[in-house]
């Protein structure tokens, strides 16, 4: 949440900050801004609520004078609503020092009072202020050295942050600091670059470190200098950024999302690639885990929204396969729940963004339990994966629209690579059971693409005549019990009609209640050759609800004849195994909630109220 991006060099800042903030807009969209230090050393400030062509449009008829130093913000709003007052930058009271903030300083209104009573002055209602007018009197206190006052200035806040401030006194320098927030520093050729992630500077340089939690950075056109809070220098993960900045532009297609999902395929492919050997797993990451994998006696997963999804598909592989016990849990639930787990508990945190606060507490919870800790995670040098003690990376390459789709199919195929590692070290499955599961997994992408190739138009004519629709059901059993979670999430995220999933079992304990004639239900329907039994099941679900006159859905495998006398429409999704219809299943879904959101004519890549990478919990 809330887009960062900080600039020093010999170039004019202004395009390079708006350019930055555009690639992070996923992270918020309720306002954004800039300050720069133009060349005679005057800071200049911009700032408009709304999406980041509001203030774009401004600068163009108005341009304000530019200069090689400079910070930008695009924001999700927590304290005080969209307002260009309440849009960052915020100054200092001398006007002189500007600050960008991500984050919430839970102590605001203690500070807030401390500084009107000292008669300081507020211009908006966001707790971001509120650091910026302390960070103004601890440069004054500190002689008007920037960096100790940041020092001070953390000291007193609570809370999660990052802050990144530019003083008119100090061109050519920008300083940060961050707690539980995300920031990473890019190296340039004279030039260097603060961002809440690489997409911020990945078109100027893929040569990127990773700061540390409680660390303050100063960066200048020939360096960068980064601190714990105390000011003692630290070392500093430097990384390599694995794409390049066409990976995250739109390309030719009409959204991010309609991108993503065509790259549901390659984003599963990428996953898996260099992954498998001889028939076995084959992942470095996971080297030295073995003697953990076999001694563990639970799983715990840990995440939120479409990765607890996955999550809980990850559950139906891991036990099925390695025969562990394993709970999903909303990170946000764990965390405060005081669960029961220990040293013999493996917590395995999902997420995309690596930075999701409920997730990463949950992990850090975790940890100081005793409990061991595994990332998957999609994002290079972000905060979860570093907090944990080991590390599967999902190469589903950016995910920029901010309802996740390709990240998902990843995180399902992370996860079955993980399971089958651990059944085979556990002894639960022979090397020629865990080469057979392998080869399905590798037939996948293939098998994604046919149904892009073959079904996409039809869902999206499809979906184009369900524009009127109002609430739309989705039934699934065993791993299509998340899948039909994903679907109504999706559904409801991007398109705002009600949507809701169910266990397809729990239809009869109330949920039936709600069929009606015409109401379309999607229903994921298993294999008949490969869940005869868990078909019949479904099958019958159908029945019931299409003898109370809804409208079904199927999503069924290629020659499943049983679907079609009780269905309304079915899409064709490829033969594979139980275990792997979620990967393909979810396909059609996410088409239809992007196709039934773009006839609504709504910005899929940008839903209200939501920003991708939620830093708040
Ligand atoms: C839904 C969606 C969210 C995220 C959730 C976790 O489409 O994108 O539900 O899945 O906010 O995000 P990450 O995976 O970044 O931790």
């Amino acid at each position: 949440m809330c887009g960062i991006v900080g600039y020093v060099g010999p170039r004019d800042s202004q395009a390079i900050l708006i350019a930055g903030l555009s690639r992070l807009e996923y992270r918020g969209y309720d306002s954004a801004g800039i300050a720069v230090i133009d060349e005679g050393g005057h800071l200049g400030m911009r700032k408009r609520a709304g999406k980041l062509t509001v203030l774009r449009d401004d600068l163009s008829a108005h341009p304000m004078s530019d200069g090689t130093t400079g910070i930008g913000h695009t924001r999700w709003a927590t304290h005080g609503g969209p307002t260009d007052a309440n849009a960052h930058p915020h100054l200092a009271d001398d006007d002189k020092l500007a600050v960008i903030h991500n984050g919430i300083v839970e102590n605001y209104a203690a500070l807030k009072a401390e500084l009107v009573s000292e008669g300081h002055t507020f211009r908006s209602e966001t707790d971001t202020e509120v650091a910026a007018v302390l960070l103004g009197r601890e440069y004054e206190a500190n002689g008007g050295a920037l960096v100790a006052a940041f020092r001070a200035t953390v000291a007193r806040l609570e809370g999660a942050f990052t802050l990144l401030a530019v003083h008119e006194d100090h061109p050519g320098l920008v300083v940060g600091a961050r707690r539980n927030s995300p920031l990473v520093i890019g190296l340039g050729e004279g030039e260097n670059f603060l961002g809440s992630d690489v997409a911020a500077f990945v078109e100027h340089t893929r040569s990127a470190l990773a700061i540390g939690q409680d660390e303050i950075v100063a960066i200048t056109p020939e360096g960068v200098t980064v601190t714990d809070f105390t000011g003692h220098p630290v070392e500093v993960e430097p990384f390599e950024v694995t794409w390049d900045a066409s990976a995250a532009e739109k390309g030719g297609w009409s959204s991010f999302m309609a991108k993503e999902v065509s790259e549901e395929p390659e984003a599963v492919a990428n996953t898996l690639r260099g992954r498998i050997r001889d028939g076995v797993v084959a992942i470095p990451e996971l080297d030295g885990l073995d003697d953990l994998f076999r001694e563990v006696s639970r799983i715990v997963i840990i995440a939120a929204g479409t990765a607890a999804y996955a999550g809980m598909v990850g559950k139906y592989a891991l036990e099925t396969w390695a025969r562990v016990p394993v709970d999903v849990d909303l990170a946000h639930e764990f965390h405060y729940r005081d669960p029961v787990i220990g040293p013999d508990t493996l917590v395995i945190s999902i997420s995309q963004s690596g930075e999701t606060m409920d997730t990463l507490m949950a992990v850090k919870y975790a940890r100081e339990r005793g409990a061991k800790t595994l990332s998957i995670c999609n994002t290079q040098g972000a905060t979860i994966p570093r907090e944990s003690d080991a590390i599967v990376y999902t190469h589903a390459g950016p995910e920029v629209a901010v309802a996740s789709t390709k990240a998902f199919v990843a995180q399902i195929a992370a996860q079955y690579l993980l399971a089958l590692h651990i059944a085979l070290v556990r002894g639960k499955l022979s090397r020629t059971e865990v080469a057979q599961h392998l080869l399905e997994l590798e037939a996948i992408p293939e098998k994604i693409q046919h149904i892009l190739d073959t079904e996409q138009e039809h869902i999206e004519q499809f979906a184009h005549w369900m524009a009127d629709t109002r609430s739309v059901l989705f039934l699934g059993r065993h791993v299509g019990y998340p899948i039909a979670l994903e679907g109504a999430l999706k559904l409801k995220e991007i398109s705002y009609i009600h949507a809701e999933g169910f266990a397809a079992g729990e239809l009869k304990h109330g949920p039936i209640a709600l069929i009606e004639p015409g109401q379309p239900v999607f229903v994921i329907v298993p294999s008949p050759r490969e869940a005869p039994v868990m078909h019949s099941k479904v099958v019958s679900n159908i029945r019931e609800i299409h003898a109370r006159g809804a409208r079904v859905i199927a999503i069924a495998e290629e020659g499943d004849a049983a679907v079609l006398p009780i269905s309304d429409e079915v899409l064709r999704v490829p033969l594979a195994g139980a275990m792997f219809e979620p990967l393909l299943a979810v396909v059609p879904l996410h088409i239809f909630a992007m196709g039934l959101a773009t006839a609504k004519g709504l910005d899929v890549d940008q839903p209200r109220n939501l920003a991708k990478s939620v830093t708040v919990e």
